[in-house]
């Protein structure tokens, strides 16, 4: 089994054939002077098995169509099975017709994977669980909850309380707490109809405690933000935000860091400045490597 490290993924990419003693194909990318993307396999792919490692963060329409690019690729040289990990999954938050003659991104990237040849996916925390169900191609969702958990440990915390945002952020808060022995809690938020302004809430008590924040993906870093302000104002001892998709558009973790979060700590699945948590470890059993 070869291990190929896309455009987007190659500090991962090269991480998983170092653990695991795979060999790495050489690949050749470039963007054009207009901003098309170029692949070429310059290893052998005849009758071999290609485990592909591309995410799909931003640039995520660059990286989607380097993907297309390396799938095609593969089978016209005679790959015999295409596994791909994309870490995160761009598009899944557009998992449905949210309006009448809306495109369902995630549905056209993955029925154009199939049409390319893929067999198999490993990602990380989907934003949609439905979309791994009803997905043409098998999908391996895996959470990375109690990776970050074992990280957080690692950090060191004092009498901690975790916190999730929302009904789905409960099954992450409630994996780190089982790790940490401790218990947590869910924030809620509300928008006022009249100004529109967004109000968090936290069903627990903080004040003394160190508290861990959880998110799936940290975007724009609002919804931290908010969180890390309100449990300050509560009296939180230290909070230290973590997540597993790490975007930080813009200047995000500025902002989270400003509203008083002590540290910010993400997973590699999206190549940024706090991704002190590999997740090579953890997909190397799912993708059998
Ligand atoms: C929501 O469903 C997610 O779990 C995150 O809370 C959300 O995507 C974070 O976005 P932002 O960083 O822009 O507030």
């Amino acid at each position: 089994m070869l291990i190929a490290a896309g455009p987007a993924s190659q500090e991962l990419g090269r991480k998983l054939a170092s653990i695991t003693g795979r060999e790495l194909c050489e690949l050749e990318h470039k963007i054009f002077p207009d901003g098309e993307s170029y692949i070429r396999f310059k290893t052998k792919l005849e009758d071999k098995e290609l485990v592909i490692v591309q995410g799909t963060h931003p640039p995520q329409d660059r990286h989607i169509i380097q993907l297309m690019l390396l799938v095609d690729a593969a089978r016209e040289e005679g790959a015999s099975k295409i596994k791909l990990v994309i870490p995160y999954m761009a598009y899944a938050r557009q998992d449905r017709k949210f309006l009448e003659g809306e495109a369902v991104s995630i549905d056209t990237i993955l029925k154009t994977l199939k049409n390319l040849g893929t067999d198999e996916i490993y990602t990380v925390n989907i934003h949609s669980l439905p979309v791994v169900e009803r997905s043409p191609i098998p999908i391996k969702n895996i959470d990375a909850s109690g990776l970050l958990a074992s990280y957080i440990l690692q950090v060191g915390v004092d009498n901690p309380l975790v916190v999730s945002p929302g009904k789905k952020g409960e099954l992450m808060a409630a994996e780190v707490a089982n790790v940490l022995e401790t218990d947590f809690a869910t924030v809620t938020s509300r928008r006022d109809p009249v100004t529109g302004e967004v109000t968090v809430d936290i069903d627990a008590n903080p004040r003394g405690r160190d508290v861990v924040f959880v998110d799936d993906i940290i975007s724009t870093g609002g919804t931290a933000v908010k969180t890390v302000k309100k449990l300050r104002e509560l009296g939180a001892a230290r909070v230290i935000v973590t997540c597993v998709h790490g975007l930080f558009i813009g200047d995000a973790d500025k902002k989270i860091i400003e509203a008083g979060a002590a540290l910010i700590l993400s997973t590699d699945t999206i190549p940024n400045d706090y991704a002190t948590a590999t997740i090579a470890g953890l997909l190397i059993p799912y993708i059998g490597l």
